[in-house]
């Protein structure tokens, strides 16, 4: 039920609702959730079908496009999403002002923001060809930024895109090829990496995509909007909760310690919580968490990988679904519960699972930033506040000798 409220605001009222919990910001066509049965749909399809017979390519168009592509119109966006994979060269020296050991979503937060630096061509945001244009350019120059990130970290050097490769395989080429060997692509590696990022890709009005169109909002270039949106995105509670959730799990270690971390969770005076449990919106399964497990259990087979992580995670679900803790306050394993697991298997570091959810959300990101910029009448984000402070009071200045 929606009651609109817009009125309210010139008579002098507002309503109150930190965090949103019962506030709808914007009117959008592209992502539904249903979370009270588990349905999430891009564009009318379902999570489901998409991971199983779509690729990211594909719905990267549908999301920017709102419709399915023809099979040449698949083809003509995937060769341009291919050829803008390349990053100015000049971006190079932004990687080296950073230390070595620099958190990897520290460094990308700061070299998307600068990317408007580079491409004056497309900052008319009134304009929707130049809009298209910079959408086109984020989803294709993620990877190659994410990689950089990587590169720097472990003291490698960059290695440049490539126009054979799908976006999956490019991105892991770019991770794990160095100048004296190339990496072998596994079809395995690069079908689940590239569902990580098809189950990763929308997920309407979270936090870091309220961040970006409230940005984007005030008319923001969409460089600085998805760097805004890379940074809301890194913390614990949101996007940075994958990184959290794989730590969590290695700190468990056995199935024997579940019982200790699933007390300290449900411990009011202990600010521990379950990593990778629990949503907002979904008060029953995260439909992406079941395709995740599944695809997670399909990569360690194929792989020949033994992850007693996996164990662990599994057996911490089963115990968690069935305590009335966590069944009362409907908490469910989200999104990041079983990405790190895959990821991991992969071989992608820990540090940079987060930077992996952003490469992913960025198509979400600038497809709601567009959606909002074409809408008419589209007005400033401006919340209004419950003031807490004093009063009007006299000042008196300090005497200063
Ligand atoms: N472990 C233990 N208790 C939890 C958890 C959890 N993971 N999540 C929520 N709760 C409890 C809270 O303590 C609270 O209890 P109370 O009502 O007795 O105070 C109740 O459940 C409701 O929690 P809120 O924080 O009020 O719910 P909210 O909707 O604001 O938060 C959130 C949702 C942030 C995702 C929360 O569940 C959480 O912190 N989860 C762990 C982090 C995580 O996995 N984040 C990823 C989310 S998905 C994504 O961003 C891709």
């Amino acid at each position: 039920d929606v009651i609109d409220v817009r009125a309210l605001g010139s008579h002098g009222y507002f309503t109150f609702d930190p965090g949103f919990m019962a506030t709808g910001s914007c009117e959008s066509a592209i992502t539904y959730i249903d979370g009270a049965n588990g349905v999430l749909l891009h564009r009318g399809y379902s999570i489901e079908e998409l991971a199983r017979d779509a690729d990211y390519i594909e719905l990267c168009y549908m999301l920017l496009h709102d419709k399915t592509p023809t099979a040449e119109e698949y083809s003509k966006f995937k060769d341009t999403i291919t050829r803008h994979t390349l990053v100015h060269d000049q971006v190079n020296n932004f990687f080296r002002g950073f230390r070595r050991d620099a958190h990897p979503m520290a460094m990308l937060c700061g070299t998307v923001g600068a990317l408007s630096s580079f491409y004056h061509d497309d900052l008319d945001i009134s304009d929707e060809n130049q809009r298209l244009r910079s959408a086109y350019r984020l989803v294709a120059k993620m990877p190659t930024l994410v990689a950089m990130c990587y590169k720097y970290n472990i003291g490698q050097p960059f290695v440049y895109p490539r126009n054979d490769l799908s976006y999956a395989e490019n991105f892991l080429n770019m991770m794990f090829s160095v100048p004296a060997e190339q990496y072998k692509i596994s079809p395995a590696v690069a079908r689940a990496m590239d569902r990580i990022f098809i189950l990763h890709a929308d997920h309407e009005q979270n936090a870091s995509t309220s961040t970006v169109r409230l940005a984007g909002s005030s008319g923001a270039n969409p460089y600085a909007c998805i760097a805004a949106g890379v940074a809301s995105l890194w913390g614990p509670a949101h996007g940075g909760a994958n990184e959290a959730c794989l730590t969590m799990l290695e700190e468990i270690g056995s199935v024997d310690r579940i019982p200790e971390f699933i007390e300290k969770a449900k411990d009011k005076n202990d600010p521990f919580r379950l990593m990778g449990f629990g949503h907002r919106v979904y008060k029953n399964y995260d439909p992406r968490a079941t395709v995740m497990r599944e695809s997670c259990h399909e990569v360690l087979a194929e792989l020949n990988i033994q992850d007693p992580l996996l164990d662990v995670a599994m057996e911490l679900e089963k115990i968690a679904l069935s305590d009335p803790y966590f069944k009362d306050k409907k908490l469910f394993p989200n999104v990041d519960f079983y990405s790190g697991i895959i990821l991991k298997a992969i071989g992608i570091p820990t540090n940079m699972f987060t930077c992996i959810f952003a490469l992913a959300r960025t198509v979400g990101w600038i497809s709601h930033w567009h959606e909002m910029l074409s809408q008419k009448g589209q007005k400033i984000g401006r919340p209004r506040q419950l003031y807490t402070g004093e009063t009007q009071r006299k000042y008196s200045p300090i005497k200063k000798d």
